[in-house]
């Protein structure tokens, strides 16, 4: 069954010298979501942004922020991109000792709990924290990078995902990052994904914001009605 798609524009992919205007076209555009990549250097490779940049986009924006946080002992900086106005956050199942612990701390905070796992973390991993969690964030490429080719080896997972929240009976989201555009939007959809998250097709020279999202709509769409 495919569930109601919603779209989370990735600000990574996005032009920093303009960002309140990209921001602003987003929401014009019926962005459901605004995705905020956080990297340490450590747990990833690259270094991105920090609570400042949620700050920022939290005065330009009423859509809500989705802070996605690749960094080691996201624990010491909850506090921070909670009252930056972060909307949810995920922390990483590979980066958390205590993660029963730190979705609980982020409920606390006011946000809403995400667990986020790598292309080679299995899905049983999570039944454990499955009833702490808002979003289960699935990466569909290794995180570091915007514009990297979707695996197409997590659409098992996927499924399986999606059937362990079905069987939970609570609402949670699953949520696909990385590798997510026209050509792979459709299938995820298909698997059971209910958030997109997409950076470099969204946020780029060839089409404006609005036609991104629109196009990644569209994608969903006609797959729906074969
Ligand atoms: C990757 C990040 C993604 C990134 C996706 O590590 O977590 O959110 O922005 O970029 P695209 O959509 O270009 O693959
Ligand atoms: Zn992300």
């Amino acid at each position: 069954m495919t569930q109601s798609i919603r779209i989370a524009p990735s600000i990574l992919s996005a032009d920093f010298t303009r960002l309140g205007e990209q921001l602003r076209d987003a929401e014009a555009a019926g962005a459901d979501l605004i995705h905020i990549d956080v990297m340490d250097g450590r747990f990833v490779p690259n270094i991105t942004m920090g609570a400042l940049v949620v700050e920022a986009a939290r005065r330009v924006t009423t859509v809500p922020l989705d802070v996605h946080l690749m960094i080691f002992e996201p624990e010491r900086h909850l506090d921070a991109f909670a009252r930056a106005g972060a909307h949810r956050i995920s922390v990483h199942w590979e980066a958390c000792p205590n993660l029963h612990r730190t979705l609980q701390t982020i409920q606390e905070l006011g946000c809403g709990p995400g667990v986020a796992i790598n292309p080679h973390i299995p899905a049983s991993f999570l039944s454990e924290v499955l009833h702490l969690v808002d979003v289960v964030l699935v990466m569909t490429v290794n995180p570091g990078f915007g514009g990297q080719a979707f695996l197409p080896e997590t659409l098992p997972k996927l499924r399986q995902l999606r059937a362990m929240i079905a069987a939970s009976g609570r609402d949670v989201d699953l949520e696909v990052d990385g590798g997510i555009h026209v050509g792979t939007a459709a299938q995820v959809a298909a698997a059971g994904a209910s958030v997109l998250v997409a950076g470099s097709a969204i946020f780029n020279a060839r089409h404006s914001v609005k036609q991104g999202i629109e196009a990644l709509r569209q994608a969903v769409h006609e797959s729906k009605s074969r």
